[in-house]
């Protein structure tokens, strides 16, 4: 029977059809991870994680680890537009392009922070069916905004027989909770004009002292407003005589007195909390000290300056130091066009060549400043040249990213370690001050856990040694892979008292008693061991399951290709079989609920469940001695 579709979506042959994907552990390659040999400064970022490999099974070997903690990720994947690239395919069929990149957004949506954001980059050929399933995935309130960024211009190469010429892409962008999102900074760049300069026209050279002269509590926060007023303060003005003229000479005084330059205005009549600070100052310069209860300062202890009763505004607040030029920051429009993001130079950046698909740094920082702060993790899941990391290690920002092309290792490791070394200087690295500093692992998926012998059956492959079947096994069951150095039979806790043992023993009575005993009744031990020769109900404080029995139908094993160049279509079966039910191999009862690290059902306390007795009896090992312990 055909599912019951009750809201408006998208749907395409297969959508109901969810890959159970295994959550692999992830391999150090410590030839190629890097690290500075030095700090550089108090606030070097290590843990940065380059991942080579396909990105669904990566993502799902990092939610474990990192559900609800990215604060911003940004993709860019293939576009779709049936172009060859260099380093890359594009160009898979349209529904199954959704369906992969569905499956990617329902894995980084569980990634991302409350307050974080997600922004996809896409061209016109994808933008609008992607923006359905985000609707449906990320919810339709979480839209914040569509940014159109302008690409190329109109006299670019390759522009003939277009309707009308392209010039720009998408940036898609979505919060995780429009409850718990607040913007970082929203403000752009450009030119300040002589306008905006003349009003603003005067120096705070000095504050003098201040003295404690009044106080309140504000309503709104039920927090002090301290008023001070200032002895012997220092003030002067900016000629703007012969402006024209000055300009160069008046343009280096703003710039030398930037952080100090302010101009005055009066107090609206209906802005009553302002209005009583004011009413505490007269003649003369007086401070307020208060907690920001909204806007962009929201939650922080603000300063503000009253002078002969009008209120300061800075320079600052608006405007900004570039390169030693003031330029003025105004609010973000959704249009990004050329010339604000600078990219003459963006065949250089990083110092790899990734013709038609590097980002230029400018627009990731943009990005970056939009939602993040400093030590916030950033991720991109199809790394490409390694953009992303780039500017947010610049930015010191921690990051993830995932490349499955064999440029992960050509482009991405050698563009991070310039970062790191402070040689590369494109991009942001002279906005941002970057001297270099921190580092980054690099990691891959390890292989499937199981693989099958030469009679079918299933077996843990080969590359397993005993740690690592102890973390994966860990993994497969929410528990964190964390081996006690002192008791043996401690490799992960899913609660401090949870704990789990994975052996490849076949654990006779007295082991399981010798356990059990030094478990004790304040704590449980899940066993995941080869075999058993006891009755598990024996014991209240241990549960024991078979490997690789246990585990059997809990995910897809053995594949490696999720990627967007799967070579064959779902077939286009009549709509009455996504829906069938399919026989108990297919959707075993148990562990539905994989996809979601969080909802492992709860084990009972003291009580080892049974295994079922339908369970076939396998080998563990094709090639392991059945006495290892891990
Ligand atoms: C448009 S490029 C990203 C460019 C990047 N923003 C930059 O500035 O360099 C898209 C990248 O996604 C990668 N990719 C495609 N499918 C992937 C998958 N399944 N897993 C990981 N990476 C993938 C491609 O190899 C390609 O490098």
């Amino acid at each position: 029977m055909a599912a019951k579709r009750t809201r408006l979506e998208l749907t395409w042959i297969g959508k109901d059809d969810r890959p159970r994907l295994e959550p692999r552990i992830l391999l150090e390659d410590p030839k190629l991870s890097y690290h500075a040999r030095k700090r550089v400064s108090d606030v070097d970022l290590f843990e940065n994680l380059l991942i080579h490999g396909d990105n669904l099974l990566a993502l799902k070997a990092l939610e474990q680890d990192f559900a609800g903690m990215v604060k911003c990720i940004y993709i860019d994947p293939p576009f779709n537009t049936g172009q060859a690239f260099e380093h890359y395919d594009d160009g898979v069929e349209h529904s199954l392009w959704l369906d992969l990149m569905s499956r990617r957004v329902e894995i980084l949506s569980r990634l991302l922070r409350e307050d974080g954001a997600i922004f996809i980059h896409l061209d016109q050929e994808e933008v609008h069916y992607l923006k359905v399933i985000l609707d449906e995935i990320m919810g339709r309130k979480q839209f914040l905004g569509q940014i159109a960024y302008e690409r190329s211009g109109v006299s670019g190469i390759g522009q003939g027989g277009a309707f009308v010429v392209n010039t720009h892409e998408y940036i898609l962008a979505y919060c995780k909770d429009r409850a718990k999102f607040a913007a970082v900074d929203l403000l752009g760049e450009g030119e300040l004009d002589s306008k905006a300069m003349k009003r603003y026209n005067r120096v705070l050279l000095s504050p003098g002292e201040r003295i404690e002269h009044a106080r309140f509590t504000a309503p709104s926060t039920g927090e002090p407003v301290i008023i001070y007023k200032h002895t012997h303060p220092a003030l002067r003005t900016i000629s703007l005589r012969r402006f024209d003229e000055r300009l160069q000479e008046i343009e280096q005084e703003y710039a030398a007195c930037f952080d100090n330059i302010f101009r005055l205005t009066s107090i609206q009549a209906e802005n009553t909390f302002q209005n009583r600070i004011l009413s505490y100052c007269s003649q003369g310069v007086f401070s307020a000290d208060y907690l920001s209860s909204r806007g962009r300062k929201g939650g922080e202890i603000v300063t503000n300056y009253y002078i002969d009763g009008q209120a300061a505004v800075w320079l600052k607040d608006t405007a900004m130091l570039q390169e030693g030029k003031v330029v003025r920051s105004s609010k973000l429009s959704d249009f990004w066009p050329h010339s604000a993001i600078p990219k003459a130079n963006l065949a250089n950046e990083g110092n790899v060549d990734f013709r038609r698909g590097k980002k230029p740094e400018f627009l990731l920082r943009r990005i970056l400043q939009m939602v993040t702060r400093e030590g916030d993790i950033v991720l991109d899941s199809f790394a490409g040249s390694g953009t992303t990391g780039a500017v947010a290690h610049k930015m010191r920002r921690r990051w993830i990213m995932i490349e499955l092309g064999d440029h992960c290792k050509s482009h991405v490791v050698p563009r991070l370690r310039s970062v790191i070394d402070g040689v590369d200087t494109a991009g942001i690295s002279s906005v941002s001050d970057w001297k270099g500093g921190g580092g980054f692992r690099y990691l891959r998926l390890a292989d499937s856990l199981l693989d099958r012998d030469k009679w079918g059956n299933w077996i843990v492959s080969k590359e397993y040694k005993p740690e690592m079947l102890a973390e994966a096994m860990c993994k497969l069951e929410g528990f964190r892979y964390a081996p006690d150095p002192d008791v043996f039979w401690i490799h992960g806790h899913s609660t401090e008292t949870d704990l789990i043992y994975v052996t490849t023993q076949n654990l006779s009575h007295e082991q399981l008693l010798f356990i059990s005993e030094q478990v004790g009744d304040e704590h449980t031990l899940l066993i995941c061991c080869s075999a058993f020769r006891a009755n598990p109900d024996a014991f209240a404080n241990l549960t024991l399951k078979k490997i690789p029995q246990a585990v059997l139908h809990r995910c897809e094993w053995g594949r490696d290709d999720y990627s967007l160049n799967v070579n064959s279509l779902p077939g286009s079966e009549p709509e009455a079989d996504q829906t069938d039910e399919g026989s108990p191999e297919d959707t075993p009862a148990a562990d539905t609920t994989t996809d979601d690290v969080t909802s492992r059902p709860a084990r009972r306390r003291g009580r080892p469940r049974r295994q079922s007795s339908t369970m076939q009896e396998l080998p563990l090992f094709a090639n392991y001695d059945q006495g290892g312990d891990a």
